[in-house]
């Protein structure tokens, strides 16, 4: 038995650290930054020319990036900071780049604490105002001298928690300045929040506006068998895998990212399997585990009565493919009762409807009734048996699941 056991770990081990499929994974995870970019020349000229300025201790303008998902602004930014840094210390200017993600830093003192860090200063974690805080960064910032790039990437988040301001202080900060110069570079996928940016904001921030448009089958090939090289083994990938995992994305409007991880996951799958080639039947399957786990990521994150709401949904539309608002108000409220809480009001509901909608669970469309007014048809816009097996999750919603008697 021991032995078997240890056989058994070996074995683990043994695959763990040697693979037959990979080279290296690494490069095929969304934080990699290549150091080619296929298809983006324009954008990186076009970037490059925008901050250029700096290295002769000018401003550059503001720049405000946008575009949808996977296109690729990240990865360009941060490649063409990475090469101005170099540049500008071979040159010997004083730039100073700072990259922040607020989505993840996504209130605005967290962002002010992270530009100053950039600058070398440290600001305690609470305990200062926000104005307070930001009057230190100013002041540090303008005793040295410098041309201070910072980009704030995924400005959404920090825009619809927190409002435009630190965003208006920021693309006015060089009149609070006398020494140094500051350059704020926006990016965001939210293509709504352009339009709903205080008009005074859009104008400072979008000094000049960089679109990323998305990419198309044969350009997300390119990017895949550039990073493919790198990743894996000579020969391992089975023929049309690149193109396949290229057709998924490009049909999901040209995403990079998904595409860079179905080959990822798939690659995954074949070693799991023991298979010596990455084929077909793995792409299809990662496409699947993916579905899978953003449905599961999502629906953990819904409180019960959206859960309670995606279940209805899910019960009505088994039965005859879609449901109206109506319909599921209905059925919710019957689950509410069988639980013994409380229902939202309809309004209530209709909202959470609407964010089911937003997070791609459920497709909800308008139609009009003519007189009976406007009611919204709801299906599903991820497979039945993911959206399912995410909420039996909660025990809750196992409860339901149970048969009546
Ligand atoms: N032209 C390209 N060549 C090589 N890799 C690319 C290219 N464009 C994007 N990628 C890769 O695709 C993934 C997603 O790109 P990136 O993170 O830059 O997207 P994004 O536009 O910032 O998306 P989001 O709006 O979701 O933040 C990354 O792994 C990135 O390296
Ligand atoms: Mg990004």
């Amino acid at each position: 038995m021991v032995s078997r056991a240890s056989d058994i770990l070996e074995m683990i081990f043994e695959r763990a650290t040697s693979s037959s499929i990979f080279i290296n994974r690494e490069v095929l995870r969304p934080d990699y930054i290549p150091d080619e970019l296929p298809h983006r020349e324009e954008q990186i000229a076009r970037l490059g020319s925008i901050l250029a300025p700096a290295l002769q201790g000018a401003r550059p303008s503001n720049v405000f990036i946008y575009g949808l998902t996977g296109t690729g602004k990240t990865a360009v930014t941060k490649f063409v900071l990475k090469k101005l840094k170099q540049k500008a210390l071979q040159l010997g200017v004083n730039v100073i780049s700072c990259y922040v993600n607020v989505r993840q830093d996504d209130t605005t003192y967290r962002v002010i604490l992270r530009l100053s860090e950039c600058l070398g200063l440290r600001l305690p974690f609470t305990g200062l105002s926000t104005a307070e805080a930001y009057r230190r960064f100013i002041e540090a910032l303008d005793a040295k001298s410098a041309i201070f790039i910072s980009v704030l990437d995924e400005i959404d988040f920090l825009v619809r928690k927190q409002g435009d301001e630190l965003l208006y202080r920021l693309t006015r900060g060089n009149e609070e300045l006398a020494h140094s110069k500051i350059t704020v570079v926006g990016i965001t996928n939210d293509i709504k929040l352009v339009e709903n940016l205080d008009p005074r904001v859009r104008s400072s921030l979008g000094e000049v506006e960089i679109v990323f448009p998305p990419y198309n089958a044969v350009q997300l090939e390119d990017i895949l068998r550039q990073r493919a090289k790198l990743a894996f083994r000579p020969g391992v990938l089975g023929e049309g895998v690149i193109q396949l995992c290229a057709a998924l994305a490009a049909r999901e409007h040209g995403d990079a990212r998904r595409a860079l991880d179905l080959l990822r996951v798939a690659g995954e799958i074949a070693e799991r399997e023991g298979s010596s080639k990455v084929l077909l039947e793995h792409v299809y399957k990662a496409r699947m585990e993916i579905e899978r786990d953003r449905v599961s990521e999502v629906v953990q994150t819904l409180p019960l009565h959206g859960k309670l709401i995606l279940y209805s949904i899910l019960s009505i539309t088994r039965g005859q493919g879609s449901a109206t608002t109506g319909e599921v108000y209905n059925y919710y409220r019957a689950l509410c009762r069988r639980l013994g809480i409380e229902s939202v009001t309809q309004r209530r509901a209709s909202d959470i409807i609407s964010e089911l909608d937003m997070l791609g669970v459920i497709n909800a469309r308008i139609v009009s009734r003519g007189r009976y007014g406007k009611t919204r048809i709801i299906s599903l816009a991820a497979p039945y048996e993911a959206i399912e097996a995410a909420l039996l999750e909660d025990p809750r919603i196992r409860l339901l699941a149970l048969p009546r008697h």
